[in-house]
């Protein structure tokens, strides 16, 4: 059959149907199915020297919040409208016992309690009716971690091995800086679109190895054999390269829910297990960044490992080269502010894709029939988390 002009198009974009995203899996707001699963877990929220004196502004699971650390050196998390008449305490000043507003100088302690209220007779002869909403916070491995969820769910804070048993020579470093190609600190896509890549392994030999040149490594370029399994703490990858000499590089990543990336080293510097820990941090449903803890041997190794495209830092590139040398950031961004499920076609090569959806939805699963999600642990005394991670060197 052919049209009026001849013979009759296939393919065409006209009438697809209206594409549509996995939003129980992408949101992060409260009372979305994975902004509740979300906030059953700690999440880092900022670097240790992040809570100081001077406030700072926040954005996390889509929660305005404001961190500091008062003159006792606690440090505190709240809301950032001022529970009075709602400006941001943002502008507030941080005193001994806790922040105060700049409208009516209402002072609030870290847990919210609200100490005075200047304009009122006697400070405020009701104040301790007045609560400043807030989250608990703790620090470990540098790294401000907060709990956003029912108090009564709040799991123990994780301790990890990859953390907690240092090498000779190693000490350990916190970095806030970007996903692993490069970037800006704030990317501004749905958080998903990057943990999931995390085992989207079959990526690697080609935008990290071949389309936009080598990123990592030339070894990270050649194509390796892939499977993927559910573990106990969520998805892991394993890879392996037959090298020119015979030898395998046998590589194992790991996606632990619900946001962390343990990903060994993709530089391959050495053989050994993961030497760091990132935790991907949604701020809202379009932007994510990421916070990571790892071991080092030298003071600023964390954040001095960045790729290069066509020799160049991302921030140093132009638009054409960014068009002709695209990295992690351009391949996320690049699939929209939240990516369009309805419009994928995944194939044997995104299994390790499907499987952290598939886990994920077990976890919404479980908290909707009342059940604690994977990984959450209320023993302050558990044994550190072991993972699997790591690249090790196999004879064959
Ligand atoms: S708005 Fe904060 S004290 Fe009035
Ligand atoms: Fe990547």
């Amino acid at each position: 059959m052919s049209g009026p002009g001849g013979s009759l198009d296939t393919g065409t974009g006209y009438g697809r149907p209206r594409p549509s995203s996995m939003h129980e899996l992408t949101d992060v707001g409260a009372g979305t199915p994975m902004g509740e699963l979300l906030r059953r877990y700690w999440h880092p929220v900022g670097l240790g020297g992040d809570a100081a004196a001077t406030p700072r502004a926040l954005r996390v699971l889509g929660e305005d919040l404001v961190l500091f650390r008062d003159g006792g050196g606690r440090p505190g998390l709240v809301t950032a409208r001022c529970a009075h008449r709602g400006t941001t305490l943002y502008y507030g000043r941080v005193e001994e016992r806790g922040i105060r507003c700049c409208y009516h100088g209402w002072l609030f302690d870290v847990t919210g309690h609200c100490l005075e209220q200047p304009c009122e007779p006697d400070g405020g002869r009701q104040r301790e009716r007045i609560r400043q909403p807030w989250y608990p916070v703790a620090e470990r491995y540098g790294l401000i971690f907060a709990y956003l969820g029912p108090p009564e769910r709040k799991p123990a804070l994780p301790r990890y091995d990859a953390l907690e048993r240092l090498d000779p020579g190693e000490s350990l470093e916190a970095d806030a800086s970007s996903i692993g190609g490069g970037g800006p600190a704030v990317i501004p896509c749905n958080w998903l679109q990057h943990y999931e890549n995390l085992m989207d392994t079959l990526h690697v030999p080609i935008l990290h190895g071949s389309f936009s040149g080598p990123q990592f490594t030339a070894q990270m370029g050649l194509m390796p054999e892939v499977t993927w399994a559910i573990t106990a703490h969520g998805v892991k990858a394993t890879s392996d390269r037959r090298l020119p000499d015979g030898t395998v590089h046998h590589r194992v990543s790991e996606a632990v829910l619900p946001t962390l990336r343990v990903i060994p080293n993709p530089r391959v510097a050495q053989y050994a297990r993961v030497e760091s820990i990132g935790w991907v941090l949604p701020l809202d449903d379009t932007s994510f960044r990421i916070y990571t803890a790892g071991r080092v041997r030298r003071p600023g190794e964390l954040a001095s490992v960045r790729s290069r495209l066509s020799g160049k830092l991302w921030e140093e590139l132009t638009e054409p080269e960014h068009q002709r040398f695209p990295g992690d950031y351009e391949a996320q961004v690049g699939q929209g502010p939240v990516a369009l499920h309805s419009e994928e076609h995944l194939v044997s090569s995104d299994r390790g894709v499907a499987l952290v959806r598939r886990v994920l939805r077990q976890q919404l699963d479980a908290l909707a029939a009342g059940r604690d999600p994977i990984g959450v642990c209320f023993d302050a005394d558990a044994p550190p988390i072991t993972f699997e991670a790591g690249n090790f060197l196999h004879a064959s």
